[in-house]
């Protein structure tokens, strides 16, 4: 049968297409480009002297800033109150592709190099059997044929060497990592310890906030629905519409000021704790500036609802790996629908590591209302109504304050 092989260029993928080659598969690679530092091209040529039939290379950044981050930005998706779900948002959009390529080849399975203790199994698969229910997939750190034989990385090692696959790092890195535009992922290894402190040279996107530069820079950030429309850099005028490109130079200023740096120990959905370093630089910005906006410009009530539900339930679909479901079409469809007054721009200050809102504005959304607001002009606002508004609400308070309890 035909095999479309999330290949990834590194030791284990390398060696699970070796092995799916054993095993009489004919084996088809497919790369996703979501943003992550690679050499695609060597990457390509590996696969092919590997014996990959061909090999896909998928440029999917632009979808993934459109389909994905900026649904998550509108939702202020936040997973166990601190990580931005960085790799749980690339998950579905890679599997996507991977099955729009299955389809195309007539591929009868695909296969992945995910472990059988984590989430992005989960998430792979279930993206799969929702996109094409008749798929099957080949996991081979769940096949004891496979995991029996390979007890470890000297034994891949072992195994390259005898198929003469090249292996590019000669001092590897005590953890593992994901990475694409969103952030990296820092797991495994050294960080097993959850007391361990990362070491300094570990951060890989973002520099230390203690060695960022000692002079803030100022942004500006406007939305539309909630979507980010236009970046604006205060320092040298520098302005982007593009969606991708905004993206990639939020990304770019934070990087510089230390921003997006967290180290959690979080509940995989399996039921295992699991420690994880992780920097998502231009998600901190867009986020603490849409959240901010939307003091400004949305309805209490439905801010209320959707913090309360669509927030937290969104999050934990994306973590879950249920993004292909009823479900989060429904609540996409609110989320889309609570988004429509978000509209205006945020001033922000970026300082060692931190993100400051410094102003927000808004033309078009009037739920903000300086003279109601002020205490020095009494606007369109009768004082004596609040007492009456104050009396009815003391009526039950009252009766509990008279009992003797
Ligand atoms: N723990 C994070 C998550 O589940 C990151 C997973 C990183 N995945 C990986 N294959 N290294 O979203
Ligand atoms: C893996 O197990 O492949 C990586 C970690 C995870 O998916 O949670």
């Amino acid at each position: 049968g035909r095999v479309l092989l999330a290949y990834s260029g590194g030791l284990d993928t390398s060696c699970i297409l070796a092995w799916l080659l054993e095993q009489r598969y004919e084996v088809i690679a497919y790369m996703a480009n979501v943003g992550q530092e690679e050499d695609f091209e060597a990457a390509k040529e590996k696969a092919l002297n590997i014996g990959a039939t061909k090999v896909y290379i998928e440029d999917l950044r632009r979808e993934f800033v459109e389909e994905l981050i900026f649904p998550a930005i509108q939702a202020n998706a936040i997973y166990e109150n601190v990580y931005l779900l960085g790799t749980s948002l690339s998950r579905p959009i890679i599997a996507k592709s991977q099955i729009e390529i299955a389809i195309r080849e007539n591929c009868k399975f695909v296969s992945h190099g995910c472990t059988g203790k984590g989430n992005d199994q989960v998430r792979f698969e279930l993206a799969y059997y929702a996109l094409k229910p008749d798929i099957e997939v080949i996991s081979p750190w769940r096949i004891p044929e496979f995991y029996e034989r390979f007890p470890g990385r000297q034994a891949l090692l072992a195994y390259a060497a005898e198929k003469n696959i090249p292996v590019v790092q000669t001092v590897k890195k005590p953890w593992s990592t994901d990475e694409n535009l969103f952030h990296i992922s820092y797991e495994a290894g050294i960080l097993e310890d959850p007391y361990c402190t990362p070491p300094k040279d570990m951060w890989k996107l973002t520099v230390d906030p203690e060695d960022a530069p000692n002079v803030p820079e100022r942004i500006s950030i406007s939305f539309e629905k909630g979507i980010p429309q236009k970046v604006v850099n205060h320092g040298d005028g520098t302005t982007i519409t593009d969606p991708l490109e905004l993206f990639i130079y939020l990304n770019t200023v934070a990087r510089r000021n230390g921003i997006g740096r967290i180290d959690i120990v979080e509940n995989r959905f399996i039921g295992i704790k699991s420690r994880g370093c992780y920097e998502t630089p231009g998600g901190t910005i867009l986020r603490a500036a849409h959240i901010d906006l939307e003091g400004l410009v949305l309805d209490r009530q439905v801010r209320a609802m959707r913090d309360q539900f669509i927030t937290p339930q969104f999050s934990q679909i994306l973590y879950n790996g249920q993004y292909f479901s009823p479900e989060r079409e429904f609540l996409l469809a609110s989320l889309l629908e609570s988004q429509k007054t978000v509209n205006g721009e945020v001033k922000l200050k970026l300082y060692k590591g931190n993100v400051v809102v410094e102003g927000r504005r808004s033309d078009t959304v009037k739920l903000y209302d300086m003279e109601e607001s002020s205490m020095d002009v009494q606007g369109d606002f009768s004082p004596v109504d609040s007492e009456g508004f104050i009396k009815i609400l003391g009526i039950r308070l009252k009766k509990w304050g008279k009992s003797s309890l």
